[in-house]
Protein backbone atom coordinates (compact mmCIF):
# COMPACT_ATOMS: atom_id res chain seq x y z
CA UNK A 1 0.00 0.00 0.00
CA UNK A 2 0.86 3.44 -0.67
CA UNK A 3 3.05 5.60 1.56
CA UNK A 4 2.40 9.40 2.76
CA UNK A 5 3.31 11.75 -0.11
CA UNK A 6 5.37 14.81 1.06
CA UNK A 7 3.50 17.71 0.20
CA UNK A 8 3.69 19.62 -2.71
CA UNK A 9 6.82 21.70 -3.80
CA UNK A 10 8.58 20.73 -0.64
CA UNK A 11 12.20 19.75 -1.01
CA UNK A 12 12.59 16.38 -2.70
CA UNK A 13 15.72 15.56 -3.38
CA UNK A 14 17.02 15.71 -7.21
CA UNK A 15 17.29 12.48 -9.23
CA UNK A 16 17.94 11.90 -12.56
CA UNK A 17 18.35 14.39 -15.54
CA UNK A 18 17.47 13.06 -19.08
CA UNK A 19 18.90 15.67 -21.73
CA UNK A 20 17.42 16.65 -25.28
CA UNK A 21 19.24 15.32 -28.23
CA UNK A 22 22.50 16.97 -29.13
CA UNK A 23 21.06 20.26 -31.85
CA UNK A 24 17.42 20.80 -30.26
CA UNK A 25 16.94 24.44 -29.85
CA UNK A 26 13.43 24.81 -28.37
CA UNK A 27 13.55 23.07 -24.86
CA UNK A 28 11.22 23.46 -21.71
CA UNK A 29 12.49 21.39 -18.44
CA UNK A 30 9.67 19.32 -16.81
CA UNK A 31 11.11 18.53 -12.75
CA UNK A 32 8.63 15.34 -12.36
CA UNK A 33 8.02 13.72 -8.67
CA UNK A 34 9.05 10.17 -8.70
CA UNK A 35 8.43 7.37 -6.14
CA UNK A 36 7.87 3.93 -6.12
CA UNK A 37 7.46 2.66 -2.71
CA UNK A 38 8.36 -0.47 -3.63
CA UNK A 39 11.79 0.35 -3.88
CA UNK A 40 12.02 1.41 -0.48
CA UNK A 41 13.84 4.83 -1.74
CA UNK A 42 12.95 7.78 -0.65
CA UNK A 43 10.94 10.46 -3.22
CA UNK A 44 13.50 12.23 -5.85
CA UNK A 45 12.16 14.66 -8.78
CA UNK A 46 13.74 13.63 -12.06
CA UNK A 47 14.71 16.29 -14.95
CA UNK A 48 13.02 16.02 -18.60
CA UNK A 49 14.32 18.10 -21.51
CA UNK A 50 11.12 18.06 -23.64
CA UNK A 51 11.80 19.07 -27.22
CA UNK A 52 8.88 21.70 -27.51
CA UNK A 53 8.95 21.52 -31.46
CA UNK A 54 7.65 17.53 -31.26
CA UNK A 55 5.34 18.13 -28.54
CA UNK A 56 1.75 19.28 -28.19
CA UNK A 57 0.31 22.12 -26.31
CA UNK A 58 -0.54 20.89 -23.25
CA UNK A 59 1.26 19.82 -19.80
CA UNK A 60 -0.13 16.15 -20.62
CA UNK A 61 1.34 16.04 -23.86
CA UNK A 62 4.43 16.62 -22.34
CA UNK A 63 4.04 13.71 -20.02
CA UNK A 64 2.89 11.30 -22.44
CA UNK A 65 5.92 11.97 -24.59
CA UNK A 66 8.21 11.88 -21.45
CA UNK A 67 6.38 8.62 -20.85
CA UNK A 68 6.79 7.42 -25.12
CA UNK A 69 10.30 8.67 -26.15
CA UNK A 70 12.50 9.02 -23.13
CA UNK A 71 11.39 7.20 -19.82
CA UNK A 72 8.66 4.38 -19.74
CA UNK A 73 8.81 3.61 -16.08
CA UNK A 74 7.14 7.37 -15.18
CA UNK A 75 3.28 6.90 -13.85
CA UNK A 76 0.26 8.80 -14.23
CA UNK A 77 -2.97 8.61 -14.78
CA UNK A 78 -4.97 10.34 -17.97
CA UNK A 79 -8.05 8.96 -20.28
CA UNK A 80 -10.16 11.73 -21.82
CA UNK A 81 -7.53 14.42 -22.67
CA UNK A 82 -10.28 16.88 -22.93
CA UNK A 83 -10.90 18.00 -19.48
CA UNK A 84 -14.20 15.39 -18.65
CA UNK A 85 -12.76 12.54 -17.07
CA UNK A 86 -11.22 14.37 -14.30
CA UNK A 87 -7.93 11.47 -13.95
CA UNK A 88 -5.30 13.61 -14.89
CA UNK A 89 -5.44 15.78 -12.10
CA UNK A 90 -2.19 17.00 -10.44
CA UNK A 91 -0.37 19.92 -9.05
CA UNK A 92 1.49 21.94 -11.82
CA UNK A 93 3.86 24.55 -10.34
CA UNK A 94 2.36 24.65 -6.64
CA UNK A 95 -1.30 24.29 -8.63
CA UNK A 96 -3.73 21.37 -8.46
CA UNK A 97 -5.08 21.54 -12.19
CA UNK A 98 -6.01 18.93 -14.75
CA UNK A 99 -2.68 18.19 -16.76
CA UNK A 100 -4.81 18.38 -20.29
CA UNK A 101 -6.17 21.43 -19.99
CA UNK A 102 -2.74 23.44 -18.66
CA UNK A 103 -0.98 25.18 -21.57
CA UNK A 104 2.97 24.43 -21.38
CA UNK A 105 2.67 28.18 -22.34
CA UNK A 106 1.42 29.68 -19.57
CA UNK A 107 4.25 28.48 -17.32
CA UNK A 108 6.88 30.43 -17.29
CA UNK A 109 10.23 28.67 -16.44
CA UNK A 110 10.32 24.84 -15.75
CA UNK A 111 7.33 22.75 -15.79
CA UNK A 112 7.37 21.41 -12.07
CA UNK A 113 4.80 18.46 -11.85
CA UNK A 114 3.83 16.86 -8.69
CA UNK A 115 0.84 14.18 -7.76
CA UNK A 116 -1.99 15.96 -6.09
CA UNK A 117 -1.05 16.87 -2.26
CA UNK A 118 -1.33 15.34 1.02
CA UNK A 119 -2.66 12.00 -0.75
CA UNK A 120 -0.96 8.92 -0.12
CA UNK A 121 0.95 7.81 -3.59
CA UNK A 122 0.72 4.99 -5.80
CA UNK A 123 3.13 5.47 -8.23
CA UNK A 124 4.63 8.67 -9.40
CA UNK A 125 1.91 11.20 -10.36
CA UNK A 126 -0.59 8.51 -9.21
CA UNK A 127 -2.03 9.22 -6.03
CA UNK A 128 -4.28 6.80 -3.82
CA UNK A 129 -8.05 8.61 -4.01
CA UNK A 130 -9.66 5.80 -2.02
CA UNK A 131 -10.72 7.74 0.72
CA UNK A 132 -11.51 10.73 -1.66
CA UNK A 133 -13.91 8.40 -3.24
CA UNK A 134 -15.31 6.25 -0.15
CA UNK A 135 -16.02 10.01 1.09
CA UNK A 136 -18.22 10.98 -2.34
CA UNK A 137 -19.45 7.43 -2.01
CA UNK A 138 -20.84 8.16 1.83
CA UNK A 139 -22.57 11.38 0.47
CA UNK A 140 -24.96 8.73 -1.61
CA UNK A 141 -24.84 10.62 -4.65
CA UNK A 142 -28.01 9.39 -6.39
CA UNK A 143 -31.94 10.02 -6.00
CA UNK A 144 -33.47 8.93 -3.39
CA UNK A 145 -37.17 8.89 -3.51
CA UNK A 146 -40.57 7.47 -1.27
CA UNK A 147 -43.13 8.41 -3.57
CA UNK A 148 -44.22 6.20 -6.43
CA UNK A 149 -42.92 6.33 -9.86
CA UNK A 150 -44.89 7.87 -12.12
CA UNK A 151 -45.97 4.99 -14.36
CA UNK A 152 -45.75 6.71 -17.68
CA UNK A 153 -43.18 9.19 -17.44
CA UNK A 154 -39.75 9.97 -15.98
CA UNK A 155 -40.12 12.53 -12.82
CA UNK A 156 -40.08 16.05 -14.18
CA UNK A 157 -38.69 19.04 -12.76
CA UNK A 158 -38.79 22.69 -13.52
CA UNK A 159 -36.24 24.72 -15.61
CA UNK A 160 -36.07 27.25 -12.38
CA UNK A 161 -35.63 23.60 -10.52
CA UNK A 162 -33.26 22.43 -13.30
CA UNK A 163 -30.91 25.52 -13.11
CA UNK A 164 -30.29 25.67 -8.98
CA UNK A 165 -28.06 22.48 -10.47
CA UNK A 166 -25.63 24.71 -12.36
CA UNK A 167 -22.65 24.91 -11.17
CA UNK A 168 -22.86 21.57 -9.69
CA UNK A 169 -23.49 18.82 -11.72
CA UNK A 170 -20.22 19.65 -13.46
CA UNK A 171 -18.31 18.28 -11.14
CA UNK A 172 -16.07 15.71 -12.86
CA UNK A 173 -14.71 14.45 -9.19
CA UNK A 174 -10.71 15.78 -10.19
CA UNK A 175 -10.02 15.80 -6.20
CA UNK A 176 -8.18 19.31 -7.16
CA UNK A 177 -10.51 21.41 -4.57
CA UNK A 178 -10.31 18.79 -1.81
CA UNK A 179 -6.56 17.94 -1.67
CA UNK A 180 -6.09 21.90 -1.88
CA UNK A 181 -7.97 22.35 0.77
CA UNK A 182 -6.12 22.69 4.59
CA UNK A 183 -8.58 21.82 6.53
CA UNK A 184 -8.69 18.28 4.49
CA UNK A 185 -4.74 17.93 4.75
CA UNK A 186 -5.27 17.70 8.32
CA UNK A 187 -8.85 15.86 8.79
CA UNK A 188 -9.03 13.84 5.72
CA UNK A 189 -10.59 10.89 8.08
CA UNK A 190 -13.21 12.68 9.03
CA UNK A 191 -13.59 16.48 6.98
CA UNK A 192 -15.71 15.77 3.94
CA UNK A 193 -14.23 18.14 1.73
CA UNK A 194 -15.76 20.36 -0.75
CA UNK A 195 -15.54 17.89 -3.38
CA UNK A 196 -18.18 15.58 -1.28
CA UNK A 197 -19.88 18.07 0.22
CA UNK A 198 -20.76 19.74 -3.29
CA UNK A 199 -21.97 16.95 -4.69
CA UNK A 200 -24.07 16.11 -1.46
CA UNK A 201 -25.69 19.79 -1.99
CA UNK A 202 -26.56 19.17 -5.45
CA UNK A 203 -29.00 16.25 -3.97
CA UNK A 204 -30.29 18.10 -1.35
CA UNK A 205 -31.22 21.10 -3.50
CA UNK A 206 -32.51 18.33 -6.46
CA UNK A 207 -36.44 18.98 -6.46
CA UNK A 208 -36.97 15.50 -7.16
CA UNK A 209 -35.12 13.92 -4.53
CA UNK A 210 -37.04 13.15 -1.20
CA UNK A 211 -34.06 12.62 1.24
CA UNK A 212 -32.86 16.18 1.95
CA UNK A 213 -33.47 16.11 5.26
CA UNK A 214 -31.68 12.87 5.78
CA UNK A 215 -28.41 13.92 3.70
CA UNK A 216 -28.73 17.18 6.11
CA UNK A 217 -29.04 14.93 8.90
CA UNK A 218 -26.12 12.74 7.97
CA UNK A 219 -24.01 16.40 7.16
CA UNK A 220 -24.89 17.97 10.70
CA UNK A 221 -21.51 16.73 12.40
CA UNK A 222 -18.90 19.11 13.35
CA UNK A 223 -16.02 17.49 11.13
CA UNK A 224 -18.29 16.17 8.14
CA UNK A 225 -19.13 19.56 7.39
CA UNK A 226 -18.14 22.12 9.90
CA UNK A 227 -14.27 21.91 9.68
CA UNK A 228 -14.76 24.09 6.27
CA UNK A 229 -13.27 27.23 7.20
CA UNK A 230 -13.75 29.00 4.25
CA UNK A 231 -10.34 29.33 3.07
CA UNK A 232 -11.30 29.33 -0.50
CA UNK A 233 -8.65 27.05 -2.19
CA UNK A 234 -11.57 24.78 -3.62
CA UNK A 235 -13.23 27.75 -5.41
CA UNK A 236 -9.66 29.09 -6.86
CA UNK A 237 -8.22 25.87 -8.28
CA UNK A 238 -11.15 23.98 -9.53
CA UNK A 239 -10.50 23.49 -13.14
CA UNK A 240 -14.35 23.49 -13.95
CA UNK A 241 -14.81 26.52 -12.34
CA UNK A 242 -17.04 25.66 -9.58
CA UNK A 243 -17.74 27.21 -6.57
CA UNK A 244 -17.42 24.20 -3.69
CA UNK A 245 -17.34 26.80 -0.73
CA UNK A 246 -20.53 28.63 -1.39
CA UNK A 247 -21.92 24.83 -1.90
CA UNK A 248 -20.73 24.22 1.62
CA UNK A 249 -21.89 27.95 3.36
CA UNK A 250 -25.14 26.84 1.03
CA UNK A 251 -25.57 23.76 3.09
CA UNK A 252 -24.93 25.23 6.54
CA UNK A 253 -26.93 28.17 5.93
CA UNK A 254 -30.08 25.44 5.46
CA UNK A 255 -29.10 23.55 8.52
CA UNK A 256 -29.41 26.75 10.66
CA UNK A 257 -32.90 27.62 8.18
CA UNK A 258 -34.38 24.42 9.53
CA UNK A 259 -33.87 24.83 13.03
CA UNK A 260 -36.09 28.04 12.72
FE1 LIG B 1 -12.82 18.77 -9.32
FE2 LIG B 1 -14.20 21.06 -9.13
FE3 LIG B 1 -15.41 18.73 -8.66
FE4 LIG B 1 -13.67 19.68 -6.94
S1 LIG B 1 -15.63 20.62 -7.46
S2 LIG B 1 -13.77 17.56 -7.64
S3 LIG B 1 -12.19 20.64 -8.25
S4 LIG B 1 -14.53 19.41 -10.59
FE1 LIG C 1 -11.40 24.11 2.43
FE2 LIG C 1 -12.76 25.32 0.58
FE3 LIG C 1 -13.64 25.30 3.06
S1 LIG C 1 -10.57 25.31 0.78
S2 LIG C 1 -11.83 25.24 4.27
S3 LIG C 1 -13.41 23.56 1.76
S4 LIG C 1 -13.78 27.00 1.62
FE1 LIG D 1 -9.41 13.56 -18.63
FE2 LIG D 1 -7.44 15.28 -18.22
S1 LIG D 1 -7.31 13.36 -19.18
S2 LIG D 1 -9.47 15.43 -17.51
Amino acid sequence: MAEFLLPANSVVKQGKVFKAAEGTSNIKKFIVYRYDPATGENPSTDTYEVDMDTCGPMVLDGLLKIKDQIDSTLSMRRSCREGICGSCAMNINGENTLACTRAITDIKGDVKVYPLPHQPVVKDLVPDLTNFYAQYASVEPWMKTDSATPPDRERLQSKQDREKLDGLYECILCACCSTACPSYWWNSDRFLGPAAILNAYRWIVDSRDEAAGERLDDLEDPFKLYRCHSIMNCAKVCPKGLNPAQAIAETKKLLVQRKM
